[in-house]
Formats: C-alpha cells, sequence, structure tokens
C-alpha cells in the first residue's frame, strides 16, 4: 500500500523510518518531508495546510493512507476536509485493508480542540473527572473579574494562552503585579494574537513532568512506550525553553504502580469521554502529565505524538506501525497489545547555534556518512538538501537516538555519534538523563 505522512520534523523521520519497516509499505511518501526522510521514502513539497492539495496528490499517487505529524491541519480541519471530500479506495484495496476509503490518522478538528484550545481541554478534564490543575477562564467579557482573581490567587501563577502559540503561549509568574500586566497584555493587546483572547489561569502543580503516548480509535486504545523530554536549552534544565533537546524512554519514576494510577485515572477516562462524547478522535493522544507526590496529573493534551519523544519511542515499538494505523481506522485497536523493546533508548538533539533565539540556516552538515554503532539511529529534524550538501533548515537540526542498558550508556553512546557530526555553530546538551544517572 501506499502510505502519505505530512511533517518535516524529527517526529516525522522517525515516524517515516518506523513504516518503512513495515511490509505492507510499498510506497512511503512524506511532505515536505526533510534530508532524512528522503532516505525513507519521496519527498514532495506539498503544503501541509493544502487540504485539496493534498487530496489532489493522494488521487495522483493512489495513496491508502495518509498519517499526519504535526498539530497544524489537524486543528484546522485535514481530517474534516477528507470527510466531506472522502477518496474511495479501489475494490480490490478495499478488500484488502478493509475499509471503503482513505483514512487519514488523527482527530478531527473538534477532536483537536483538546490541543487546540487549553480552555476545551481543562472543561473536557472537568467534565469526565480527569485531574488536573484547578484553573479559571477569563477573556474580555470577565477581564476585571480575571484581575480580581489573580490578586487573590496562589504564587506561581499560570498563565496559558487558549489557543496554539507555538509553545510559547504558558507563562508561570512568581510576581503578582507582572502576572496582572501579562494577563491585560494577553487579553487586551493580544500578545499572542487570538490565541489569548481567552486566557485560562491555573495552579501550579511542582512535580516532575513525564509523556504518555495513547493511540485511540475513539473506542479502544493501545498505551505506546511512555518518555520524558529535556525541554529547557541549557544543561541542568536551564535557559530557555526550546521544542526539546533530548529524550529518554522509558521513565524511571514511572514504575507499574504510577502508570496503573496513569491508566485508571486518565488514560481510560480521556477515551471513554471521547467516546462519550462522541467526538471522532482516531490517532494519537500525547498526555503531558505532571507526578505530584505519587499522583499523576494531566498538565495538557497534544492531539499529535511528541518531538523529540517519537525519536525514542518508535525504536522502542516493536509492532507493525502500519498495521496500528490500519486498525485505527477500522476501530480495531481492541485486538491488538503493544510490544515494547526492553532497552531504554535515549536521543540527543543537535540545534543551530543561537537557538531558541534567532539562528543561520543553510551551515553545511558533515559527518552523516561515517559508520555509526548499530545502536544508534540518526533523525533529522530541520535539514535540507542544498547543492548536493545537506545543510541545517531550522533550529533543530538533527538528533541521536541510542540504544543502552543505562541511560547513561544510551546518551553516551549518542554523543559518541554527534561527536562525528560537525556544523558550524552545532550546540547539544550533554546531560540528557541526569537525573537518573
Ligand atoms: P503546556 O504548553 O501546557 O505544556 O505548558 C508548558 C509547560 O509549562 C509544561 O510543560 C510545564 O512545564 C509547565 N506548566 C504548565 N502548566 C503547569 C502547571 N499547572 N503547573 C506547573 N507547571 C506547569
Ligand atoms: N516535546 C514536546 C512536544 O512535542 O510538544
Amino acid at each position: 500500500m501506499n502510505i502519505l505522512l505530512l511533517g518535516s520534523g524529527g517526529r516525522e523521520h522517525a515516524i517515516a523510518w518506523k513504516l518503512n519497516q513495515s511490509p505492507l509499505c510499498d510506497a512511503l511518501y512524506i511532505a515536505p518531508g526533510n534530508a532524512g526522510t528522503a532516505a525513507c521514502g519521496t519527498n514532495s513539497s506539498l503544503s501541509i495546510t493544502d487540504f485539496a492539495g493534498i487530496r489532489q496528490f493522494c488521487v495522483d499517487k493512489a495513496i491508502h493512507l495518509v498519517i499526519v505529524g504535526p498539530e497544524e491541519p489537524l486543528v484546522k480541519g485535514v481530517v474534516d476536509y477528507f470527510k466531506a471530500n472522502p477518496i474511495a479506495l479501489s475494490a480490490e484495496m478495499a478488500q484488502a485493508l478493509r475499509l471503503s476509503q482513505v483514512p487519514v490518522i488523527g482527530p478531527d478538528a473538534f477532536g483537536a480542540q483538546l490541543e487546540g484550545s487549553k480552555a476545551f481541554a481543562k472543561a473536557f478534564m472537568d467534565r469526565h473527572g480527569i485531574p488536573t490543575a484547578a484553573y479559571r477562564e477569563f477573556d474580555a467579557g470577565n477581564f476585571q473579574e480575571g484581575v480580581e482573581y489573580l490578586q487573590s490567587h496562589s504564587l506561581p501563577i499560570v498563565l496559558k494562552a487558549d489557543g496554539l502559540a507555538a509553545g510559547k503561549g504558558v507563562l508561570i509568574l512568581n510576581d503578582r503585579e507582572e502576572a496582572i500586566r501579562e494577563f491585560t497584555l494577553m487579553i487586551r493587546e493580544s500578545k499572542f494574537g487570538d490565541a489569548s483572547k481567552k486566557v485560562v489561569v491555573e495552579a501550579f502543580l511542582s512535580g516532575i513532568e513525564l509523556s504518555v503516548f495513547v493511540l485511540t480509535d475513539g473506542k479502544n486504545f493501545v498505551v505506546l512506550p511512555e518518555a520524558k523530554d529535556y525541554k529547557r536549552i541549557g544543561e541542568g534544565d536551564t535557559g530557555l525553553n526550546t521544542g526539546g533537546m533530548g529524550a529518554v524512554s522509558p521513565v524511571p519514576f514511572a514504575g507499574a504502580d504510577f502508570m496503573q494510577k496513569v491508566m485508571d485515572r486518565v488514560v481510560v477516562p480521556t477515551v471513554a469521554g471521547l467516546q462519550a462524547e462522541s467526538i471522532d478522535y482516531k490517532g494519537f493522544v500525547f498526555i503531558g502529565l505532571i507526578k505530584v507526590g505519587d499522583d499523576p496529573y494531566v498538565i495538557e493534551y497534544n492531539c499529535r505524538m511528541g518531538d523529540p519523544e517519537t525519536e525514542v519511542v518508535m525504536p522502542r515499538l516493536k509492532n507493525d506501525l502500519v498495521e496500528l494505523m490500519l486498525a485505527t481506522a477500522r476501530q480495531e485497536l481492541d485486538q491488538h497489545t503493544v510490544e515494547q523493546d526492553a532497552r531504554i533508548v535515549c536521543t540527543v538533539m543537535a540545534v543551530s547555534g543561537g537557538y531558541p533565539g534567532d539562528y543561520e540556516k543553510g551551515k553545511i552538515i558533515k559527518g552523516l556518512d561515517q559508520p555509526i554503532s548499530s545502536d544508534s539511529l540518526i533523525f533529522h529534524a530541520g535539514t535540507a538538501v542544498k547543492n548536493g550538501d545537506i545543510v541545517t533548515n531550522g533550529g533543530r537540526v538533527l538528533c541521536v537516538s541510542s540504544y543502552g542498558n543505562s541511560i547513561s550508556a544510551a546518551v553516551q553512546q549518542s554523543q559518541n555519534v554527534l561527536k562525528g557530526i560537525d556544523f558550524e555553530g552545532i550546540y547539544y546538551r550533554t546531560d540528557i538523563g541526569f537525573e537518573f544517572k
């Protein structure tokens, strides 16, 4: 069968690498992809939000399955577009796949609000008794009430722009006056554009974070390996937030008892809630959790896989990913059990000098053709091919994921590979997994 994967990050390279291993996958297209995905299939310069263009591509290339990597097309309604403009599978493929139309893996725009609207996600959690920080939501209509609420709120105060704000819409403030100032900027001055017309004010939770990945068909689900990512640019989790500088899986503090609580209190009620509300959700739910004492609380939902978490999750997933995607489309995930590689996988992300601030692109990446250990995988993120060279094309450039018997061994192995890779300004953290070493 022929598959189209939308996206261009390290996440998509890891998904493409995994799809490519399936005997069910004949042709794989990645749009727009990066220099790494080009080795797993064929890149196409389609825009991920040009739904008519994507549909036409599917018709032209006889695509049988579409998988959406990032949130933007989902929040903007790519699933809805294909529902309104379905592509019928040929009689032969319909019979082979036991599906009538080309499925698009991901929630519809309504379901994608789990990520696209913090207020939607909080209200969903409230309705289904899912543990999360206490909150209130405010907009121009009850702005003054919001200011009064902030005047008596305990510190620190967490302010969240309701909509998508490229990972920048959450502020954690220790100063009340500053919180009121930021709250005002968000609602009255559109600090994050339309995304901050509405603001969620939330209690601060103190604990350690991890990410749990659920694949649901809207009725049944499987849980993929969990992971922890490292968001800060600097060693020891210091400095500015980034898209993610590394990740580890499994997560040492997520033992069986804790994961059972996550299952009972969060995963089961989340999927049951989607089903009870008839939300058409056939895709990944990324649950950002915080462990407070021994109890899990939801910090956020995302309607997609994490990046760089996917770069450690996919190497640990033993199942055929195409089979899981088809089972999702058919609502047959109850017939599947996830099998995890027992080994630890860690990834270390190499970024452009200056990131997450300003940085230059187009730096030639050297050392990508070095022979590397079979325990390591190089996943490209912001890379492109220019005049026959592979060059940097984003802040997060590439990551090296390695298997190991310990976190230290896996991280060391990734660093050994990174020592052989070079581009002007290259930077990576050398302490991924530091608290577990
Ligand atoms: P979010 O975009 O909701 O994931 O928030 C970004 C980051 O802010 C999270 O990964 C947490 O580190 C932090 N954060 C968000 N909400 C809270 C909270 N209620 N208490 C403590 N930290 C939080
Ligand atoms: N690594 C966090 C995210 O993908 O949102």
